[in-house]
């Protein structure tokens, strides 16, 4: 479990799936322009760094203007994936976020960051989990992975095995590059939302960009404070749908035994 009173966001109406209403009527003027500012800073950077899949799937989403209503993305997710938004006060504890993705139901923050924290935010907000996360749900590959990756979080709990999970997201989901054409591109959502990272993570020379290995990354801790200094690069969306699809349950074992 996590402790909510820590967090941000307004847990109190929140139901027991921690899904509350978007009351997208009660965002101020103030943080559509913040969102609006947020969202062309990043949309300059996206051309060089950002996948295909991202850049594909922006293009059809019209959320340049104003902080997208969640009902209108989810129908046309659910028409394209089967995926759904659902609104959120913030982080919430692993078995409701395993339990939302295995249903095909992706959480994201209601909130938004103040004008201070253009650049860094410690808890993702509205701008991170709209912007990274949910234009690649309407990629065909990647939403079925993510919903496996869903059913794999649930079974990972059953056998103890979060963390190990946990840093598959992170250097996938969060922080993944993929080889293209054009060379390393981003498709992580910490990347594609970060004002300084995404560049960095393409084009700095100081980090590490290793080919995508499944047990060198569960081995691998990371920091959420500052840019990655290693980063895993896959070939394509299958190739981590293919790479994810074993039983993890003897992979656990076995890098428990030599922890
Ligand atoms: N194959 C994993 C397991 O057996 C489940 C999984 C799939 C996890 C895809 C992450 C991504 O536990
Ligand atoms: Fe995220």
């Amino acid at each position: 479990m996590i402790n909510t009173a820590g967090l941000r966001g307004d847990y109190s109406k929140a139901g027991p799936d921690y899904a509350v209403e978007q009351e997208w009527g009660e965002y101020t003027p103030e943080e559509h322009a913040l969102y609006r500012r947020l969202f062309e800073r990043q949309s300059n950077l996206v051309p060089r760094y950002a996948c295909p899949e991202w850049i594909e799937a922006i293009g059809r989403l019209d959320a340049a203007r104003k902080i997208p209503r969640f009902d209108e993305i989810s129908s046309k997710l659910k028409a394209r994936t089967g995926w759904e938004i659902v609104a959120v006060p913030g982080l919430i504890p692993d078995d409701a976020f395993f339990t939302h993705l295995a249903n095909r139901r992706f959480p994201v923050t209601v909130w938004l960051r103040r004008p201070d924290e253009f650049d860094y935010i410690v808890e993702p907000d509205v701008f991170h989990d709209f912007f990274g996360h949910v234009p690649l749900l309407f990629d065909r590959t990647y939403a079925d992975h993510l919903y496996e990756y869903g059913k794999g979080g649930l079974k990972a709990m059953r056998l103890d095995a979060v963390k190990m999970l946990a840093r598959l997201y992170w250097y996938t989901i969060e922080f993944g590059l993929m080889n293209t054409p054009a060379g390393v591109r981003a498709y992580g959502a910490g990347l594609l939302s970060s004002g300084g990272e995404l560049a960095y993570c393409v084009e700095d020379p100081r980090p590490r960009r290793l080919p995508f290995e499944l047990e060198r990354i569960m081995r691998t801790d990371y920091q959420i404070d500052r840019y990655q200094d290693t980063y895993f690069v896959i070939d394509s969306f299958d190739q981590l749908m293919r790479e994810t699809a074993p039983d993890f349950t003897p992979i656990y074992a076995r890098i428990r035994s030599c922890a």
